[in-house]
């Protein structure tokens, strides 16, 4: 068979394959970060690349079906049913990129007492001579025993082959973490001990890294969640996986995780605790648990108790007798990201009526009333992500954050004031809202006749920024379709809050306050979710947008344990709500989906 060289355009990226390879499957290969929302399954028409020479497949009735006309008339192809018969040059334009995102990291301060479950402590041995004769192992655990006043009396192998040269080139002092009472890393008495906390969400990783001596923070990181390549969403990676693909997921993420911990840390040995949160999904391909029964009804976790898990077992390049701990699950699609959010937002101790949002493809809702907590999870889909909605990103550079319209004018703000490439959650969000005020839409969503509203095939759009503003040459427009998808995604998330109340017998004005956590969630305008009915119409200041919670929620899980055990009792106290089981669920959503009229 023979080979050929594909170079990906603007981006400089060249790449070797066999003849009839995907061009998806050799762009994600090199590296190429190429937008593919359904994961190669040829459903979403996102990863449109234009051939600019070379021998390719012929194009597919599959390809007309999922691109509009113009982008036909371009030359514009689908990555994932192109076949490469050829050296080719293809250019990947900006609106198939995946950009730099905003990943949100930072949220609300929370202070805990610091009592972290690894500690640290330095000893200093009696030295041997032929009157002393116990092995380094027993002259360890008796003085740990000693000093710590309890029986220390297990230690990793890792941390015992150390052992003997750390003692005797540092004349037999050292620096000891336990976890328990289990020796996992003995260590030269200058090294710190640090920690990582880690929330592994769908689309983004955001990662801390902590000094376990002081409980400081000492550096932050966020990166794309590499497994975006094999499916934007839950759904698609756990369809994904089910072609036999597990370890191919777990290992992205681990390898994307060993780079940030090289990139903030010069000696990652020094890692002695993990705590890591994510959604079910994605705590099981962190794990490589099997996650075919998560896409089945009734979507069961494999699951659900808190784990300690050994980072060498895993592949993480830490202190390798250093555990992972991940905190624990709730239910198929309530995980222990949820678990985390409410330990940082202090729901499960208010005596209030509070709803706690954490938006993203999956919402997960939790109600406390009375001192009881209700958790359900929605399914809103990626449109509030940039997915499905024609001129749709993430939060990155050139996104349309922001859309006002005064007198049949628009005016938008793009992210680093960039020229804009498209529209994130936060700037549809206040289109539809904008566009609804103007009168400009049916409460179905319908756009009316008005100035900047127009045909587009067989679509009506809205002008949002003409082409030879923007920054992709081409109009950035929001139709009809894309306001489909937004009032489903937000009559999901309604109706998740509207069946916990009902389940409780309350309803919206009895809410004292609604917390919203997550990347989206932060940028939004509660007033813009408001108006399209996305939030209930409660006064703007019962509103509290916290930012990364369940990141936050990691962190107080790595600095104390007193935290991690709460985690634990939290997530048995969480009564969980299974929407497709509630009566009541289809015609909510129904309802919800109607937009409120001005
Ligand atoms: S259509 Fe190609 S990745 Fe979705």
């Amino acid at each position: 068979m023979n080979t050929y060289r594909v170079d990906f355009e603007p981006l400089g990226i060249r790449a070797d394959c066999s003849e009839g390879s995907r061009l998806l499957d050799v762009a994600r290969q090199a590296g190429v970060g190429l937008t593919s929302i359904c994961g190669g399954n040829s459903t979403c028409g996102r990863c449109m690349v234009r051939v600019i020479s070379g021998r390719v497949s012929p194009i597919s009735q599959t390809e007309r079906d999922l691109m509009d006309d113009e982008s036909v008339e371009e030359g514009m192809r689908l990555a994932c049913l192109t076949r490469v018969l050829d050296h080719v040059k293809i250019e990947v334009p900006p609106c198939s990129r995946l950009v730099d995102q905003r990943l949100q990291l930072d949220g609300i301060d929370v202070d805990v007492p610091f009592d972290p479950v690894v500690k640290d402590v330095v000893v200093g041995l009696a030295t041997p001579h032929m009157g002393d004769l116990r092995s380094d192992q027993r002259r360890l655990f008796e003085q740990l025993s000693q000093v710590l006043d309890q029986e220390i009396n297990a230690i990793d192998l890792f941390a015992l082959r150390q052992a003997a040269t750390v003692l005797r080139n540092n004349q037999w002092h050292a620096r000891v973490s336990l976890h328990g009472q289990e020796v996992i890393d003995i260590h030269a008495p200058d090294q710190r001990p640090l920690g990582l906390a880690v929330d592994l969400g769908t689309t983004k990783i955001a990662v801390y890294l902590v000094d376990l001596d002081t409980g400081q923070t000492l550096a932050v990181e966020g990166i794309p969640n590499p497994q975006i390549a094999y499916g934007e969403d839950v759904m698609s990676r756990i369809a994904y996986a089910m072609q036999g693909e597990v370890n191919r997921l777990r290992q992205v993420v681990i390898e994307g995780l060993n780079q940030v911990i090289a990139s903030m840390c010069s000696r990652p040995e020094e890692i002695v605790d993990v705590s890591l949160v994510g959604n079910t999904a994605m705590h099981h391909l962190f794990l490589g648990l099997p996650v075919r029964q998560l896409g089945l009804a009734p979507y069961l976790p494999t699951a659900h108790t808190e784990l300690d898990v050994k980072a060498r077992d895993l592949g993480l390049s830490i202190a390798p007798g250093a555990y992972v701990h991940l905190l624990p699950n709730i239910a198929g699609f309530v995980g222990a990201d949820h678990v985390a959010m409410i330990l940082a937002t202090s729901i499960y101790r208010t005596q209030k009526t509070v709803i706690g949002l954490d938006i993203g493809t999956n919402t997960e809702v939790v109600l406390a009333h009375d001192g009881v907590l209700t958790s359900c999870s929605t399914a809103s889909g990626p449109a509030f992500e940039g997915a499905h909605i024609r001129y749709g990103m993430r939060a990155a550079s050139g996104a349309i954050e922001k859309v006002q319209l005064s007198h049949d004018k628009v005016e938008v703000k793009t992210i680093d004031d960039q020229p804009a490439i498209g529209l994130c959650g936060s700037g549809i969000l206040d289109a539809i809202s904008e566009l609804n005020g103007a009168g400009l839409l049916s409460s179905r969503g319908k756009l009316l006749d008005g100035l900047g509203v127009r045909q587009n095939h067989s679509d009506r759009e809205y002008l949002l920024v003409p082409a030879e503003c923007t920054g992709c040459n081409q109009d950035i427009t929001i139709s009809e379709r894309d306001i489909a998808e937004i009032l489903l995604a937000k009559a999901a998330i309604r109706t998740g809050m509207d069946v916990l109340l009902a389940d409780r017998g309350i309803s919206a004005e009895d809410v004292d306050e609604i917390i919203i956590a997550g990347a989206f969630g932060t940028h939004i305008s509660v007033v813009s979710g408001i108006k399209i009915g996305l939030f209930p119409p409660l006064p703007v200041d019962h509103f509290r947008q916290v930012g990364n919670a369940a990141g936050i929620g990691a962190r107080l899980a790595l600095v104390s344990g007193p935290q991690r055990q709460l985690a634990v009792e939290v997530a048995g106290r969480v009564h969980y709500l299974e929407l497709l089981a509630q009566e009541k669920f289809p015609n909510q959503f129904a309802h919800n989906i109607y937009l409120p009229q001005p």
